[in-house]
């Protein structure tokens, strides 16, 4: 029961408590799953020198925190805050619509995928690598992304689990170009930042297979050996003179985190680029909302507040402010429940109020039943094609239903 799961600094940890959840960015720490009563002062000190600082406890399996905030007053106040940051308007405005961009942008997305397969498998073959194709690619993302971004975010949201690596990097040079043009940075760095992106986990080509896609947790041993994905990516692109650094930036410092605990140098603050700080940002977020052999993707919404969550540490938050605002907390291809009793996708982003998206509504909750897909603007009043509003996100998972389904069956896609 949520009530008796509290959140905790590790100052008020004391043996007698039971760890319910390490709220620490899973990605740094082998040891994140694990839930397990505090028995002395030595785990205590442990946590510490991993640079965890807060934690979920769960009061009915050992002592109690009277004055800590519940799981759910933490979400709440979490939410009331990314409101906040979203009531400021967002940056970017498309140019054309979704239905239009979304075969022109389904064809660019599988050439990139064609370069970055031929680019990673170049790399592990110890081939010189050809890198042109994945600068034109990056400018052909950011046109789509120029024209409607949600095009891509809808499409690299479409993964399969035996390819993560190939997604996974166009996922991340997507975001991180979108974060870009948002920032209004040049179209120059925009390309950059989306070359970076693609090509920041290069360096996991040079990793024992076995350790790469390992299920579950990882040894010390193992974790040494992943960490030096960082090194090898780096020298790899180091090589090749024509690169600008800021292209090199994503791979060497997207473990890096805000409060000097990540790796591989334990940067601190604003010894991690601007460029840095966005890369890891993303590819946490992209892991999270990723499907995995060893674990299925988070709903966008829930992977949000996550990261909100940890940008109090493990991120720069005026950078995880700007992330929030580009996505949005309900990104296309999102499921919600709606005040009515309807499940429904969102369909299309309100540049004016992002949290009354145009949705797709095609389930009744309570009834059980599926209704004919109709969309409904939330940002109408009743009788004006409006008249709902989103009650929460929804877990696709518990649903069993596929969202991006229905979303491209409505946009003729499919
Ligand atoms: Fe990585
Ligand atoms: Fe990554």
């Amino acid at each position: 029961m949520d009530e008796y799961v509290k959140k905790i600094h590790i100052d008020q940890l004391r043996p007698g408590m039971y760890i319910a959840d390490l709220d620490c960015g899973w990605m740094s720490h082998p040891f994140w799953l694990t839930r397990f009563k505090v028995k002395e002062e030595a785990q205590i000190s442990q946590l510490r020198d991993a640079g965890i600082v807060e934690f979920y406890i769960d009061t009915q399996k050992g002592i109690d925190v009277f004055d800590a905030q519940s799981v759910n007053e933490v979400n709440l106040s979490l939410d009331k805050e990314i409101l906040n940051i979203l009531a400021e308007k967002p940056s970017h405005a498309a140019t054309a619509d979704l239905g239009s961009e979304l075969p022109r942008a389904k064809a660019i997305l599988e050439r990139a995928h064609e370069t970055i397969h031929t680019v990673l498998l170049d790399a592990k073959l110890g081939r010189k690598l050809n890198l042109s194709p994945v600068r034109d690619a990056a400018m052909q993302l950011t046109e789509s992304v120029c024209r409607n971004a949600d095009a891509l975010n809808i499409l690299t949201r479409i993964k399969e689990k035996d390819s993560y690596i190939f997604h996974h990097s166009i996922s991340v040079g997507v975001l991180l170009m979108l974060l870009q043009h948002d920032a209004g940075v040049s179209d120059d760095e925009v390309i950059d930042a989306g070359i970076g992106g693609m090509l920041h986990d290069i360096g996991k080509v040079y990793i024992d297979p076995n350790i790469l896609n390992k299920p579950g947790k990882l040894t010390d041993l193992e974790f040494a050996e992943m960490r030096k994905h960082v090194g090898y990516g780096v020298s790899a692109l180091k090589s090749y003179q024509e690169l600008s650094y800021d292209v090199i930036l994503p791979a060497l410092e997207h473990h890096e985190r805000y409060d000097g605990t990540g790796y591989p140098f334990q940067k601190k603050g604003d010894q991690i680029s601007i460029l840095g700080q966005k890369a890891a940002i993303i590819d946490v977020y992209d892991a999270l909302t990723s499907e995995r052999c060893y674990h299925k993707g988070m709903p966008p919404p829930m992977a949000i507040r996550k990261m909100f969550e940890w940008s109090k540490h493990h991120f720069n938050p005026q950078i995880v402010r700007e992330f929030v605002r580009s996505i949005g907390i309900y990104p296309v291809g999102t499921l919600v429940s709606l005040e009515s009793g309807k499940l429904a996708v969102v369909s299309e982003h309100n540049a004016d109020d992002l949290t009354s998206p145009k949705v797709v509504a095609f389930f009744h909750a309570s009834k059980k039943i599926h209704i004919q897909p109709h969309e409904i603007d939330l940002a109408r009043h009743f009788g004006f094609g409006g008249g709902d509003r989103i009650i929460r996100p929804e877990d696709e998972r518990s649903w069993g239903v596929d969202p991006q389904y229905y979303l491209q069956q409505w946009l003729g896609f499919i």
